[in-house]
């Protein structure tokens, strides 16, 4: 006689008298329960649905309020006990139970596996266990509940900055160039006109990396290798990462942010680069602002400039941020050097040019006021959730 058909009757009907013959029945119970779950496990699914299906099909059979062996067998055995026996069916029926207890749905589905070859191995249970199933990942049933949030990333300030500098300039005609970050002592420095003699050589400022190498110090070289590729006329602008041998405070960073500006072409003068950088400020900064041309040095141009904006802050009353001046100085400029254009491969008789050079993360801290450098490297997101 099955389990099925024995639960359906009393214990007096199945000759059952003392506690021993209540211990071995129970224990028949605990192994096909016990059975029929390893083989559901050990078969696994053809699919999700199907594996769903099964899982409901084996709960409902042992516990289903209705016709479940164990209700059945609360009905049969325990209710209809006799006196003497009731504890003992009591004890073997709670243990039971707690045993059904793993039989409960959620913890079942996720064991089942779900394999395709899952109706063969409904021949031979055996197989399954060699067949390493595909574990299939458990999907929420209640689509009401709120879904996992995952913070989306936004560009970095001095990414956003970049890319509004450079939206200017694109519209202006402009193209990006960009260059290598370990760079020839060749397009870093002499091409570029500085002397063997010059300051910036000195590895108190460069980083080397031997003697004909070295981590770029400016974007400046990009001017060069972009005269070399591609000739006159050139109207590009490069980003870029640059290095110099400079301790961290908060208005130095070893590694840094540069876009350089070159227009070469025939006829540009002088007043081609301050039109145009007067047009680059007031579109960055806004209508108001006003820009200052000062003379300085730089072995690349000649003349060479220095560009000051009327303080973005006090409009140029004087505040704590410019000094009091009134002016903030925001990169060097000034007409392209003929020996410059001669080593780039241009002919300085029929075309003549200007350069730029601005700190992008020096334009950053002035935009969103941050007065240390060092913040917009260190990763804290406490400081970058606020752009
Ligand atoms: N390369 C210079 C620097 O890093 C900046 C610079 C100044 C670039 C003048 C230029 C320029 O193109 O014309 O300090």
């Amino acid at each position: 006689m099955t389990i099925d058909e024995k639960s359906r009757k009393t214990l007096a009907e199945l000759g059952i008298t003392d506690a021993a013959g209540v211990d071995t029945l129970f224990a028949e119970v605990r192994a096909l329960l016990q059975a029929e779950r390893t083989d559901l496990l050990a078969r696994g699914a053809a699919s999700a649905v199907e594996r769903d299906r099964m899982c409901k099909e084996l709960r409902d059979r042992w516990l289903a309020r209705k016709n479940g062996i164990l209700s059945t067998i609360d009905e049969k055995w325990l209710k209809a006990a006799s006196k003497e026996l009731k504890p003992a069916v009591g004890k073997s029926f709670n243990a039971v139970r707690q045993t059904s207890a793993a039989l409960e749905i959620a913890a079942l589905v996720k064991e089942v596996p779900v394999n395709a070859r899952a109706e063969e191995n409904r021949e031979s249970s055996a197989a399954a266990r060699t067949a390493a199933p595909e574990f299939v990942r458990e999907v929420p049933s209640d689509l009401t509940l709120p879904g996992n949030r995952r913070p989306l990333g936004s560009l970095h300030p001095v990414t956003q900055m970049q890319r509004e500098i450079e939206e200017i300039f694109l519209n202006l005609g402009f193209r990006i160039e960009d260059g290598p970050e370990i760079e020839t002592v060749h397009y870093n420095f002499d091409t570029l006109n500085i002397p063997e003699s010059h300051p910036s050589r000195d590895d108190w400022d460069t980083l080397y990396i031997d003697a004909q190498t070295v981590l770029r110090t400016h974007t400046s070289p990009v001017q060069i290798r972009s005269m070399e590729k591609y000739g006159a006329p050139l109207y590009i602008i490069i980003p870029g990462k640059c290095y110099r041998h400079d301790n961290p405070d908060a208005s130095h960073s070893p590694m840094f942010h540069q876009i350089e500006g070159l227009a070469v072409d025939r006829d540009i003068t002088f007043a081609d680069l301050k039109g145009t950088l007067d047009f680059f400020a007031k579109k960055l900064f806004g209508e108001k602002i006003r820009t200052r041309f000062q003379p300085s040095f730089f072995p690349f141009t000649e003349p060479s400039g220095e560009v000051s904006i009327s303080c973005i802050f006090c409009g140029g009353d004087g505040c704590r941020v410019c000094k009091e001046s009134g002016w903030i100085e925001v990169m060097g400029c000034g007409m392209v050097h003929p020996q410059v254009l001669r080593n780039g491969g241009i002919d300085p008789e029929k075309y003549s040019g200007w350069a730029f050079g601005l700190g992008i993360d020096r334009f950053a801290m002035m935009k969103y006021d941050i007065n240390d450098i060092q913040l917009l490297f260190q990763s804290d997101l406490r400081f970058l959730q606020q752009f």
